[in-house]
């Protein structure tokens, strides 16, 4: 469904910040991606959600080489991919039912089903009282929630999540993951960024580690190998992991 081959990207004339990446996502699998400040997750989303075009390397997004497509086939594949920005990206001359209802709109749908369905997805995020108010007038919590039900509303193939609970309390950040879980359950392949290595462990999922641009794959449960690990020179008091470190 998605597949990387070598792919790097820079941007502009600097240094690649991601190297080498090669993965496949098959449909249906949910997985976190994970790494210290700088280690290149947005950069990879970016790249996932067609907002970057790749150094070097192949891309295959739902079948597709990305890197042969036209200009107007672009807009067709994204509107299969949801997408929860670390900085929301809300429309602020709308309200939050206005905003999560966009995606429903754009594809086409009308009428009060659309309402109905906007208000059950934002009273489930915990925001029954925030449905007239427009993005301005919200606390960084609420705009994350508003930000998540717009890019879960229409049920995307895909979904791309930069820091979700980033903002929320951690019994927020828990109801939230099994949203995306439970959509997950539904058949959207499921990728999200986080630091929060407690809600990893809890949602036990795989994890695509970035470290320095570079990726490793990793089952439930395992941890990265750091570069001092596995080198020759074991030092006697352990270093601490990259998710300490982030
Ligand atoms: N718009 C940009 N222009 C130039 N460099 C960038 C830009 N965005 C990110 N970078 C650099 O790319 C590297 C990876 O950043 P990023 O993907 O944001 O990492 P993460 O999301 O894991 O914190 C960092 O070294 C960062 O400074
Ligand atoms: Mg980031």
């Amino acid at each position: 469904m998605i597949r990387f081959e070598n792919v790097g990207m820079r941007y502009g004339m600097g240094a690649e910040v991601l190297k080498d990446i090669t993965f496949e996502l098959s449909p249906g699998s949910f997985h976190f991606l994970t790494g210290p400040s700088g280690a290149g997750k947005t950069s990879l989303l970016r790249l996932m959600y067609l907002a970057h075009r790749p150094s070097r390397g192949t891309i295959t997004m739902f079948g597709q080489d990305v890197g042969a497509l036209d200009r107007k086939a672009l807009p067709r594949l994204r509107r299969r991919i949801g997408v929860v920005f670390q900085d929301f990206r809300l429309l602020d001359h709308l309200t939050a039912v206005e905003n999560v209802a966009l995606p429903l709109k754009i594809a086409g749908g009308r009428g009060p089903e659309i309402e109905e369905h906007v208000q059950e997805l934002l009273s489930w995020v915990g925001l029954e009282h925030r449905m007239a108010s427009r993005p301005s007038t919200l606390s960084g919590g609420e705009k994350q929630r508003v930000a998540i039900a717009r890019a879960v509303i229409n049920r995307p193939d895909l979904l791309l999540a930069d820091e979700p609970t980033g903002n929320v309390d951690p019994e927020m950040a828990e109801r939230l993951m099994h949203l995306f879980v439970e959509l997950n359950k539904l058949g959207t392949t499921t990728v999200i960024a986080t630091h929060d290595m407690s809600l990893v462990r809890k949602i036990g999922a795989s994890r695509m580690h970035l470290h320095d641009g570079r990726l490793q794959l990793l089952g439930a449960g395992e941890s990265p190998i750091s570069p001092i690990d596995a080198g020759a020179l074991r030092p006697t008091t352990s270093p601490p992991g990259p998710e300490e470190r982030a």
